[in-house]
């Protein structure tokens, strides 16, 4: 069977009002729409991956309010086990979301009880850790707490997965840890320093990126392109087939909101399963393009047999 994929991070509610289009700077706009979801970047690849049919731990923290227990709700509700989702004084991790017209977000978080999550509390999962097969983290929580996870799972002889979002900086350590780094293509530019090819670059200017990666010690990197698909640049694949292109699964998208999250869950679901890298991506970028056209993160996320109905289609 699968290994266990462990998710370590953060549990938000997401505030959404629905608009026509974002606000400028000192803009009001009027909006047609509210909703109160259960998010966070880790929560949601959580059960993404859950849908999915993996089996999914969650290391993380809510506080003891109302936010908390539907957000525990949530993921448990798909299977998720949250014996290691502690509470705390601090409120639970909130994200204020704006969703305009054609899907696209932007959003606040305020992490509050995700600000505790420590590396005590990943000391504290270690029999979930120690059998792990894919170990999943994003930038939400501390990057002590990160390390530490990273640490964690690469000593398990897990594949660490680390989507650089919300962007920040990472220690030369944590992207030694990381066995696939996953970023959009804003996040990838910024990791790097320099800007990254745009859609319909030849193969050999992704291969200059993947040299790149390799000399900041990432030797596997997915990039998504948003509706222009995905690149796989994976160094430990032989010459030759170090890059692939995924090509965008055609949706009409209502909101975008955590179909990175979607993206991630979804290829730690295949690679817990033994896929190779090229083939998980190729699975995440159909389940992450479905996420997109339902509203919210987690209520809209696909199970497996809608993404595979789909990939047979394309
Ligand atoms: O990636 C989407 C998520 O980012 C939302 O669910 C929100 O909570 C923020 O963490
Ligand atoms: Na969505």
């Amino acid at each position: 069977g699968a290994g266990r994929i462990v998710v370590v991070g953060s549990l938000n509610a997401d505030l959404t009002i629905y608009c026509d289009r974002l606000p400028q700077p000192g803009e009001t706009v009027q909006g047609n729409g509210f909703a109160v979801n259960p998010g966070g970047k880790s929560a949601n690849q959580a059960v993404a991956a859950a849908r999915l049919g993996g089996h999914v731990s969650l290391v993380g923290a809510v506080g003891e309010d109302p936010n908390g227990a539907m957000l525990e709700a949530s993921v448990a509700g798909v299977g998720v086990d949250v014996g290691h989702v502690r509470t705390s004084a601090e409120p639970t991790g909130v994200a204020v979301i704006a969703v305009d017209a054609r899907g696209e977000n932007n959003i606040i978080i305020s992490a509050g009880a995700n600000g505790t999550l420590s590396p005590k509390d990943v000391a504290d999962a270690a029999d979930v850790l120690e059998g792990a097969a894919v170990v999943s983290l994003c930038l939400e929580v501390s990057m002590d707490t990160v390390l530490a996870a990273a640490q964690a799972g690469h000593d398990a002889g897990a594949q660490v997965l680390l989507n650089l979002s919300p962007y920040a900086e990472i220690p030369s350590a944590l992207a030694g840890l990381a066995d696939i780094l996953l970023v959009n293509s804003h996040e990838a530019a910024l990791f790097l320093g320099s800007s990254v090819p745009g859609a319909g670059a030849a193969a050999s200017e992704w291969d200059a990126v993947r040299s790149r990666f390799g000399g900041h010690g990432v030797q596997q990197v997915l990039v998504t392109l948003g509706a222009n698909g995905s690149v796989v640049l994976d160094s430990l694949a032989p010459a030759g087939s170090r890059v692939a292109f995924v090509q965008p699964t055609q949706v009409h998208a209502v909101d975008t909101t955590g179909a990175g999250d979607a993206f991630t869950g979804a290829v730690a679901v295949r690679l817990a399963a033994g896929d190779g890298l090229a083939d998980a991506a190729a699975f995440a970028s159909v389940a992450a393009a479905l996420a997109t056209t339902r509203k919210g993160t987690q209520a809209a996320y696909p199970e497996a047999a809608d993404v595979e109905r789909r990939l047979r289609t394309s």
